[in-house]
């Protein structure tokens, strides 16, 4: 009692005045064009409401993505040691003026705020849109994507008072125009190209030293265990160990197609389920089967069957109606996909995602705090990959948004987050080589972070001066790793599709990364979390470098694969039986 009262005395006396002035606004983003494609169709509708999610400043800004670069690397005396969810809120915790700054600028507009995520982020419910305006100087309106016939509420620019740009690094939703909808899914379905009937090469056991020549024009899962060496490993720690999914776009991962894969492509494995977790009025529509959905859950389970699955379904709201006043589409995917996934308890050691935007399209400062969120899985021991795109250096004419407008390369995020796994596109075998669809090269956004500082600068200096200007040579290269992303055989609605994309790649990844995290558990061992700083120095021996191929785009014939690290195919594929002994 004493104590506590005497702390309270101590910090009311150090306190600084909370007297700020709100009105005194200052721009925090705003584009100077509208997002491509989107036209505004006017105000949002009488009665409109929005929920806003407000990221504050960390006491210790370095504290995280320090702690997160110490217990992913091999050679630190931390490695391995992850982070507890109520460690990490004292990690990211925002400094107590700032909690008391934001609180009296959002209780003279009236506005009643609760702590998210890790406690470092405010939500906001149903704040009335004029509110909205006045409280962030913004305008929001609606806006129409016309081909895909979305309708979102959001605003071209907001600010906050001046006395507040210390305190808060962004308020969504506001400038990020990407929605479940606009969000590119990186699967494909191939035209015309030869489907296998049944698994002629189930009966095989496959070696990874005689990789059959079929596995280049029709991938199973038995291909990618021979490719990626875990043919004949069995999990062990399945009452621990789970693989998770993350899917958007009202893509729904259906149980009978998994089953129909599994009998066709898995031996054993015809017991093969999964969990579903709904996100935001997500569903899980068993008579719609996507394509991206069953992808990923039939190769994250054809890796590592009989790990356990969950697909996370994240919805977006349903299309808006404009003579009605429930909230429209104001939700933000990525948002509340992480605010759910970080409660997760136990959390799952391996999260694959096979969406992305233009890095220019998504607004730094938000672009920013989603990097950190993922940063913040795995610091708590998840390994995050994200397929790296299906665009080569870059899709359509690849002008940059800003004034004057020129062409340049164009990164994808989330894969140019410095704290992800990015995740490139390799075809055929003997050799494997780059997929020319892979996305890589440098974010405009994240700086290079030190763990490829090395292998990236070998690259560089390799190429010289080519495609000077077009793209940063002092941002994040992408992809991480890389590994088979075309002619996939997949089960859609009963019948065996072929399927090419990152799409492929990033949970054939996950897949290895799970079986991996299922070793070291089995040990007694901590979770592989964050996996680069690893896979840049001591996992560098088990990874196979792919050396040809390129990736086309922007009217450039892209970059070329190379000995070492390069901007398509990353360091190379996985060799898990070469990544299990450096773990064990
Ligand atoms: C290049 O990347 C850095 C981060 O490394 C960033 O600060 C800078 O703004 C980028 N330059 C351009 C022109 O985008
Ligand atoms: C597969 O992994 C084993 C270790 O389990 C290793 O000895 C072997 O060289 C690997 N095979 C290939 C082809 O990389």
């Amino acid at each position: 009692m004493l104590w506590l009262s005497l702390s309270l005395f101590v910090s009311l006396a150090n306190a600084k005045p909370l007297v700020a002035r709100w009105d005194n606004m200052k721009l925090k983003h705003g584009w100077e064009t509208l997002p491509a494609h989107w036209v505004p169709i006017g105000a949002a509708p009488e009665g409109a409401t929005i929920d806003l999610h407000i990221k504050l400043k960390s006491a210790d800004a370095d504290a995280l993505i320090g702690t997160l670069l110490e217990v992913s690397d091999p050679s630190h005396e931390r490695y391995g040691k992850h982070l507890s969810k109520e460690e990490v809120a004292e990690l990211v915790a925002p400094h107590s003026d700032t909690h008391a700054i934001v609180a009296s600028w959002l209780a003279a507009h009236n506005i009643a705020a609760r702590p998210a995520f890790n406690g470092d982020w405010l939500q906001l419910d149903a704040v009335p849109i004029e509110t909205a305006n006045a409280l962030l100087d913004a305008s929001y309106q609606l806006y129409e994507h016309p081909s895909t016939g979305e309708t979102l509420l959001r605003t071209q620019s907001y600010s906050l008072p001046a006395a507040l740009h210390g305190h808060v690094s962004v308020v969504a939703p506001t400038t990020f125009f990407g929605t479940p909808q606009a969000m590119r899914a990186t699967s494909r379905v191939e035209e015309n190209t030869k489907v296998v009937q049944e698994d002629v090469l189930r009966a095989q056991a496959l070696s990874p030293d005689a990789v059959p020549s079929s596995c280049a024009s029709t991938i199973t899962p038995s291909c990618l265990k021979a490719l990626y060496n875990t043919t004949g490993f069995t999990p062990a720690a399945t009452n621990r160990n789970i693989l998770a999914v993350a899917g958007y776009l009202q893509e729904f991962a259906n149980q009978a197609d998994l089953t129909t894969f599994a009998n066709r492509f898995l031996t054993g494995a015809s017991s093969a389920t999964f969990g579903t977790v709904l996100i935001n009025g997500g569903q899980n529509s068993q008579n719609n089967p996507g394509v991206e959905a069953n992808l990923d859950i039939q190769y994250t389970t054809g890796m590592s069957f009989p790990t356990p699955q969950i697909y996370y379904s994240t919805g977006g709201s349903p299309p808006f109606i404009s003579d009605d006043n429930t909230p429209t589409n104001t939700n933000e995917p990525y948002l509340n996909f992480l605010d759910t996934f970080i409660a997760q308890s136990p959390l799952p050691q391996t999260l694959t995602t096979s969406y992305g935007d233009d890095e220019q399209t998504v607004p730094l400062d938000f672009a920013t705090e989603v990097c950190n969120l993922f940063a913040q899985l795995g610091t708590m021991g998840t390994s995050v990959m994200f397929s790296s795109g299906d665009f080569g250096v870059g899709g359509g004419d690849c002008q940059t948004n800003t004034s004057p407008r020129k062409v340049q390369f164009q990164p994808i995020f989330p894969a140019t987050c410095p704290f992800v796994t990015s995740v490139g596109g390799t075809t055929s075998v003997n050799p494997e080589v780059a997929a020319s669809l892979s996305s890589g090269g440098f974010s405009n956004y994240f700086a290079q972070p030190s763990y490829q500082t090395s292998s990236v600068a070998t690259f560089l200096n390799a190429i010289g001066t080519q495609f000077n200007g077009l793209f940063n040579r002092t941002g994040r290269g992408f992809p991480d790793v890389a590994a088979q992303a075309e002619h996939f055989q997949v089960v859609i609605g009963g019948r065996v599709g072929s399927v090419a994309g990152t799409s492929c790649s990033s949970p054939t990844v996950a897949g290895v990364v799970s079986l991996l995290n299922d070793f070291r558990l089995s040990e007694g061992k901590s979770s592989l979390g964050f996996l680069n700083p690893l896979l840049y120095s001591t996992g560098l021996s088990g990874l196979n470098d792919i050396t040809s191929g390129s990736n086309p785009g922007c009217g450039t014939a892209g970059f070329t694969a190379r000995a070492g690290w390069d901007p398509v195919t990353g360091l190379g594929t996985l060799d898990f039986g070469k990544l299990k002994a450096l773990l064990g």
